[in-house]
C-alpha cells in the first residue's frame, strides 16, 4: 500500500447538504466499531471490541453511547479535550459539526466508511474515514479537513483519531527508550488526568518515545490473555498520543501530529489529510494485538516485502566504521559469501571528493565516490559481489549535509535555518538537516538515489540513514506566515520524494535507519522494506530491544545483526557466539563485525547459523509471533516462538538472561500449535563441538507442549536454544 499523506488539493465546500442520521457497524473478521449520529448531530462512537450484534444490544445493556467520534472544540463536551480545533479566518474558534453524508468505498481487501461532517456556521468540511480490512483485524482511521473559507484557516489541533474506552483497571504500554536502548515497553495504569506521550525530534520519532501504544483493558498487561487495543500512528514526524480521564466512566484516547509549533495554516480551497491511525483489538493479550499488526504490516503496512524474506547480509559499519577501501570491501565480500550470506552492504565512509569522508565531520551531501578509497568506483564493487554470487548494497544519508561539504558551499540556503540566527550543529559538530519542504531539495534527494541506481543498476539494497534532529527551526523556502507548517511539510516532502523513488524503483530493497531504530514507524514502512533496529548490537540488550520492537513490528522488518565481542556499547561485554547468533536469528539475520577478527569457533558457528537460518527463515520472518516469557519479567529466561499459517511448523527461541546457582527456570510452554497434532523437535544452530540436546528428535503433542511445556537444558551463562518444530 502506498500512502501519501496530507495531500493539499483543491476542493469545494459542501454547505447546505442534507443531514444524515443512522448507525453503522464497521467490521473486520473478529472486531467491530459501532458509530451513529442523530439528525443534525456530529458522529458518535458507541463501541470498539469483539463483534456484537449491533447498537441495539448495547442500548439494551445501558451503555453510554454518546461520545463524539472526533470531539471538535465547540461541538460537544467543552470540558473534555478536542481532537480537532480550527481557527477560522474571522477569529471564530468553534466547530459545530453535523453529519451530512455517509458512504462506503469497497476495495479488493477492505472497505472504507466515509462520514462527511459540516460546520453549522462556517464553510469547513470534516471527513472522518474508517478503513476496515476484510482479512485482518485492523481498522485505519484518519480525517480530512477542507477549507472552503475565503481566507486561510489554522488547524490548532488535528488528531487522526479518537477512541473511548470504558474506565476500569486499564493499563497502557508504550515504547520509551533512547539511542542504543530503543523500544523499552513501559506499562502503567491509567489514572485521573491527562497522560501525554510525544516526540518532538522533528526528523525521527521512535527514539525516546514512539508513536504506538497498547491499551490493556483487563488490568496489568499480559502477553497471551486479556483484551487489548493496539494503536499505531502511521507518521514519521512529531506526534502526540493523549489519554484523558475526566469522568468515572471513560478514558479518551487521542492520536495525531503534535500541534506544538505546528498549528497548520491551511489555504482556502485546500484540504488536509491527517496521517492514518491503525487500530486493532484482540482478546489474546499483547501478543494477539502484535500478531494483528504484523499480519497487516505484511499485507498492507510495509512496502513490497510482504511474505518475502530478507537476505542474510554483512554490513561494514561495526567492522570498519569509516575505514573503507576497495581491498577491505572485497575481503568482506569474500567472507560473507563463504559464510553463506547473500548480500554485502558498504556503510558510511565511501564518498566525498573535495572533502573525503574520513569521520563524521564532513562530506554529507557530496554523494560521489572517494577515489582515494575506491579507485575503481562502485563498478568494481558490484562486479566483485556478482562474482561471489552475492548482492551489493550501499549506505546514504540523503536528507543531511555537513557544513564541510561542496553541497553546503553551493547551497547554504538549502539547510533548515532562520535568517540571522546562529546555526546549531549536530553530529560531528557540522551536521545540518536539509529543507525537505523545498521542491529543489526534494529533487536533489531523489537524484542521489536515481544517479546511484542508474549508474550502478546492480545495487540491490540501500541503507537510508538520518542522524540529526531538527535543531534549527526555520525554512528559507516557506513564506514567513507558513513557518509553522515546517515540521509537517518536512515529512510531506520526504514522503513525496520516497514515493517518487518507489515509483521508479519498486524492487530496490531499502532499509530505514536513523541512528539505529529512530525511524521504526508505520509512517515510513510503506516505502521501506525493513529498519535497523538499534545501533546497540549487544545480544543481551538486543533480547530486550527486539522484544519491545516486536510489539508492533514483524520479524521481517527487524534487522538483527551478530556483533563482535568485547562490545564497546555495553562496556566490553563478551557474549558467546552461539547466543549472539540465536538472538539475531529471531529477526532478519545479518552480521556487523570484521570477519578477519573472528575466532575459528565464531566462524564455524556463524556458518552453521546461516545454513540453519535458511531453513527456518520463512517461518521466522513471515510466521505469527507468540511471545512466551518476557525478559522484563526476570524469570531467568526469555522465550518467543513463530508459527506458520498452517500451524504445522514453528521455531522456538529460548535465551538465558540471568545466571546464578540453584536458579529456578520455568518450563517453556509453547503457544499457537494445534493441540491434537504431534510435533517433532529438532535443535538448530547447535553449539559447535556439542551435540543436539536430549530433546532434539523427540515427539510431543501440541497439547503437551502448550499445557505442560519443556524443561530445557540451560545451565551455563548465556545458554540459548533454537528448535524447529514440525508436524
Ligand atoms: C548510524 C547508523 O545507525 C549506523 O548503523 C551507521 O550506519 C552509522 N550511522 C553511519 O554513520
Amino acid at each position: 500500500m502506498k500512502r501519501l499523506f496530507l495531500l493539499l488539493l483543491p476542493l469545494m465546500g459542501t454547505l447546505g447538504a442534507a443531514a444524515w442520521s443512522g448507525d453503522v457497524s464497521i467490521e473486520t473478521p473478529n472486531t467491530m466499531l459501532i458509530l451513529h449520529a442523530g439528525e443534525g448531530q456530529d458522529l458518535r462512537m458507541a463501541y470498539y471490541g469483539l463483534r456484537v450484534t449491533g447498537l441495539q444490544e448495547l442500548r439494551n445493556a445501558g451503555a453510554d453511547l454518546n461520545s463524539s467520534a472526533l470531539p471538535a472544540f465547540g461541538t460537544v463536551d467543552m470540558v473534555g479535550l478536542p481532537a480537532l480545533q480550527v481557527l477560522h479566518a474571522d477569529g471564530d474558534l468553534n466547530l459545530e459539526l453535523r453529519v451530512d453524508n455517509y458512504e462506503v468505498k469497497a476495495e479488493s481487501a477492505s472497505k472504507t466508511h466515509i462520514f462527511t461532517m459540516q460546520d453549522k456556521l462556517q464553510p469547513v468540511t470534516v471527513k472522518v474515514f474508517y478503513k476496515a480490512y476484510d482479512g485482518v483485524d485492523i481498522i485505519e482511521t484518519w480525517t480530512e479537513i477542507v477549507n472552503a473559507e475565503k481566507k486561510a484557516i489554522t488547524l490548532k489541533r488535528y488528531d487522526s483519531g479518537h477512541l473511548v474506552m470504558r474506565q476500569g483497571d486499564v493499563w497502557i504500554t508504550h515504547m520509551h527508550g533512547n539511542w542504543a536502548a530503543e523500544a523499552e515497553p513501559t506499562s502503567e495504569p491509567l489514572t485521573g488526568g491527562v497522560k501525554t506521550i510525544r516526540n518532538t525530534d522533528g526528523t525521527r520519532n521512535a527514539h525516546l518515545d514512539a508513536p504506538e501504544v497498547m491499551v490493556s483493558l483487563d488490568g496489568r498487561p499480559q502477553e497471551n490473555s486479556g483484551r487489548v487495543i493496539g494503536a499505531a500512528l502511521c507518521w514519521s514526524g512529531n506526534f502526540e498520543l493523549r489519554f484523558n480521564t475526566i469522568s468515572h466512566k471513560e478514558h479518551h484516547f487521542y492520536a495525531g501530529i503534535d500541534p506544538q509549533s505546528s498549528e497548520y495554516v491551511l489555504d482556502p480551497k485546500q484540504k488536509f489529510e491527517t496521517p492514518h491511525l491503525a487500530l486493532t483489538f484482540s482478546n489474546e493479550g499483547l501478543s494477539g494485538a502484535s500478531r494483528n499488526f504484523h499480519r497487516w504490516a505484511r499485507t498492507e503496512g510495509m512496502t513490497h516485502r510482504g511474505m518475502k524474506t530478507g537476505d542474510i547480509l554483512l554490513n561494514s559499519w561495526e567492522g570498519l566504521y569509516f575505514d573503507i577501501d576497495e581491498a577491505r570491501m572485497i575481503a568482506m565480500m569474500d567472507d560473507i559469501s563463504k559464510f553463506g550470506g547473500e548480500l554485502f552492504v558498504m556503510d558510511d565512509g565511501w564518498f566525498g571528493d573535495k572533502y573525503p569522508r574520513k569521520d563524521d565531520t564532513s562530506s554529507l551531501g557530496d554523494w560521489v565516490v572517494d577515489k582515494n578509497k575506491l579507485p575503481g568506483g562502485l563498478g568494481v564493487l558490484t562486479k566483485a559481489a556478482r562474482e561471489r554470487g552475492i548482492k551489493f548494497g550501499i549506505w546514504i544519508e540523503p536528507e543531511m549535509v555537513n557544513t564541510k561539504s561542496e553541497l553546503y558551499e553551493h547551497h547554504p540556503e538549502w539547510v533548515l535555518q532562520t535568517k540571522g540566527r546562529e546555526l546549531k550543529l549536530g553530529r560531528g559538530g557540522t551536521q545540518l538537516v536539509l529543507d525537505m519542504t523545498n521542491p529543489e531539495v526534494q529533487d536533489f534527494v531523489f537524484k542521489i538515489v536515481d544517479d546511484l541506481l542508474t549508474q550502478n543498476p546492480e545495487i540491490a539494497y540501500i541503507k537510508w540513514d538520518a542522524n540529526a534532529s531538527i535543531q534549527n527551526f526555520g525554512s528559507l523556502y516557506l513564506p514567513k506566515d507558513r513557518q509553522q507548517n515546517l515540521y509537517v511539510d518536512y515529512h510531506l516532502g520526504l514522503l513525496k520524494t520516497l514515493q517518487r523513488i518507489r515509483d521508479k524503483y519498486p524492487d530496490i530493497v531499502i532499509q530505514d535507519c536513523a541512528s539505529g531504530g529512530g525511524r521504526a514507524n508505520y509512517g515510513l514502512l510503506p516505502y521501506f522494506d525493513e529498519f535497523w533496529t538499534s545501533d546497540n548490537t549487544d545480544a543481551l540488550q538486543r533480547v530486550f530491544i527486539q522484544w519491545g520492537t516486536s510489539l508492533f513490528f514483524p520479524a521481517n522488518a527487524m534487522a538483527c545483526h551478530i556483533n563482535h565481542c568485547p562490545y564497546w556499547n555495553t562496556g566490553g561485554r563478551v557474549i558467546p557466539i552461539k547466543f549472539r547468533c540465536d538472538v539475531a536469528m529471531s529477526g532478519r539475520l545479518g552480521i556487523e563485525l570484521q570477519p578477519k577478527d573472528m575466532t575459528d569457533e565464531e566462524r564455524q558457528q556463524t556458518s552453521t547459523c546461516m545454513a540453519d537460518y535458511k531453513q527456518l527463515r520463512q517461518v521466522v520472518q513471515t510466521g505469527d509471533l507468540y511471545r512466551l516469557i518476557s525478559p522484563y519479567d526476570h524469570k531467568g529466561v526469555s522465550s518467543l516462538m513463530y508459527v506458520d499459517d498452517s500451524h504445522r511448523q514453528g521455531v522456538l527461541f529460548v535465551y538465558k538472561i540471568d545466571n546464578y546457582y540453584d536458579q529456578p527456570i520455568p518450563r517453556i510452554r509453547l503457544a499457537g500449535l494445534n493441540p491434537d497434532a504431534t510435533y517433532t523437535l529438532t535443535e538448530k544452530n547447535v553449539r559447535v563441538s556439542q551435540k543436539p540436546c536430549s530433546l532434539s528428535g523427540k515427539r510431543f503433542t501440541g497439547r503437551f507442549l502448550m499445557e505442560v511445556g519443556l524443561e530445557l537444558p540451560l545451565r551455563e551463562e548465556y545458554a540459548s536454544r533454537v528448535f524447529f518444530i514440525e508436524n
